[in-house]
């Protein structure tokens, strides 16, 4: 497997911005922190006394043959639970108007809510960070507490590579295609025993693109079109396991004439700068090695940057990656050559109409590629670890302590649920509130819109997103989904269908934990 590739990816592609989003703007301390800051004592002294018990059940462990899977070990001894009160909600709004009794309903159950269904988790990771065995990778911020390195005697929660002792997640990571390694393919990374797999497609576990607003400047100005020729084509391998030279053929005999900088069918001295090259052109012709789902290149994103409109071979979902409808031509069976060939005339031959395909370029992107690219605003590895964090935690919830957390109070006919949702990119979870009488996607959007606008939250990717299109304060949702949902799920495929279908999803996942994307 090359890591080269990604790491050199990986250093442009994810730098730590100094004045990066996380700087400015900490995850501001969850509500229920703060408001029972009152009982603080109280906890303090239950942390204390969960933490000696903690760190005796550590020992036994310590010697205990581990056999577990890296997720069960650790963490699945139940701990002592601290006293919770057993009496269950008794509504006090008494007497009073209708109006406000209900509003005084509301506000005694969500207090409620807050104390009862908090409950500590096995492992502080302000603490006790999660532990990446790896060359050491410095992030001014990470969401929650990360290090990559190693530590004697301490057993990591993940390394890469295989096999990794019990209790040790096996991460692969590789931005290489699935085509010419074949252990890219998820399945199969799978099936050899890797726990969790970081590559180029977005179902993997923690994605490594080779997009970010950090590395690409793809919102830099369009420039005048001065070649004669219409395209520019920078490919090295002519003999790829695609298409690519029969195109690169097929559109030179349609006419199409094209300068050629790469070693195959080169025309033109290759040693120039990519990006400054192309601008100059109309086309690019972003040939990928291999057409694979999600498999889009720094040749993509450097004809974006350019602003030299993209003719792609690859990936067959490459509309996915586009910065809006319209604004590049995809090649996508040989069958085709012929007929972008007489697109990219006819473009060629009308400004206006050529200058169409790149308006995002003065307008902004669409909003499904700004989530996209946002996604790049945290460093893969900072995903990495906040991937291992929530897992770890979800271990936790399966304990009795967890399960019998009442995550809803009921009143006559009102039902109040306690949800739970986040950003993506970030690890602290913000409680939502919502009405059994108004049990809605678009209560659910309002009461997540009032909840992080009344915090002041500033959106993860905002100091990293070029500046004509951070847009104003006001946060506006682009996909909220349940937590653990791939990345091409939360982007693309997964949505709630419907009211009826939220309304189960919070009936029968007490306390759901749900993702926000805001754009
Ligand atoms: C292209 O369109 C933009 C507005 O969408 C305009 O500002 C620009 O001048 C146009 N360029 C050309 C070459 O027509
Ligand atoms: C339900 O919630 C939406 C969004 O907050 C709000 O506009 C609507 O008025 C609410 N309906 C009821 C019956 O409370």
């Amino acid at each position: 497997m090359s890591t080269g590739n990604h790491r050199q990816h990986h250093k442009i592609e994810e730098l730590p911005d100094p004045n990066g989003p996380e700087t400015s703007s900490s995850p501001p301390p969850t509500s229920s922190k703060r408001k029972w800051s009152n009982f603080l004592p109280i906890f303090v002294g239950l942390v204390v006394i969960g933490e000696i018990a903690f760190l005796g059940r550590l020992d036994m462990v310590k010697n205990a043959d581990l056999v577990n899977s890296w997720a069960e070990s650790f963490y699945q001894f139940t701990r002592t639970s601290p006293k919770r009160s057993t009496e269950s909600w008794v509504d006090e709004s008494g007497s009073g108007s209708e109006e406000s009794g209900i509003q005084s309903h509301q506000d005694t159950c969500q207090a409620w809510l807050e104390r009862e269904d908090y409950v500590p988790y096995s492992r502080d990771f302000r603490k006790e960070p999660i532990l990446v065995h790896g060359a050491p990778e410095e992030w001014k911020t990470c969401a929650v507490r990360c290090k990559f390195g190693h530590e004697s005697g301490k057993k990591p929660d993940a390394a890469f590579g295989l096999p990794q002792q019990p209790g040790t997640a096996a991460v692969l990571r590789s931005m290489e295609s699935a085509t010419y390694y074949s252990e890219n393919n998820i399945e199969n990374a799978r099936r050899k025993g890797y726990d969790i797999v970081m590559t180029t497609s977005l179902s993997s576990d923690v994605p490594v693109g080779y997009f970010s607003w950090a590395e690409y400047d793809i919102m830099a100005p369009v420039q005048p079109k001065k070649e004669n020729a219409l395209a520019a084509a920078f490919i090295s391998n002519c003999g790829a396991r695609n298409f690519r030279l029969q195109a690169l053929v097929g559109l030179e005999n349609a006419n199409i004439k094209i300068d050629s900088y790469g070693g195959c069918h080169r025309n033109r001295d290759g040693k120039v700068d990519k990006v400054e090259t192309l601008r100059r052109y109309k086309f690019s012709l972003a040939f990928e090695n291999s057409n694979e789902e999600d498999y889009v290149t720094e040749k993509f994103f450097q004809s974006l940057v350019a602003g030299s409109v993209p003719v792609v071979i690859g990936a067959p979902n490459i509309q996915d990656f586009a910065p809006s409808p319209g604004s590049l031509l995809h090649i996508k069976d040989a069958k085709e050559i012929d007929s972008i060939a007489q697109s990219m005339k006819h473009l060629g031959e009308n400004p206006s109409a050529y200058n169409e395909t790149l308006r995002w370029k003065y307008e902004g992107p669409s909003d499904s590629f700004k989530a996209l690219v946002d996604m790049a605003a945290v460093h893969s590895s900072c995903r990495l670890c906040i991937y291992l964090a929530t897992k770890i935690q979800e271990r936790d919830e399966t304990r009795p302590e967890f399960r019998k957390r009442p995550c809803k109070c009921t009143s006559g006919l009102k039902t109040i649920y306690h949800v739970y949702v986040r950003e993506r990119g970030r690890f602290e979870m913000e409680s939502i509130f919502l009405r059994s009488d108004n049990l809605t996607l678009n209560a659910l959007s309002s009461a997540v819109l009032a909840k992080f606008s009344s915090l002041k939250h500033v959106p993860i990717w905002k100091s990293e997103r070029p500046e004509s299109i951070r847009g104003g304060d006001d946060l506006k949702i682009y996909r909220i989904y349940p937590v653990g949902k791939t990345e091409r799920q939360a982007l693309y495929t997964f949505k709630f269908k419907g009211d009826s279908d939220f309304k189960n999803h919070v009936e029968r996942n007490p306390c759901a934990k749900l993702e926000v994307i805001f754009v």
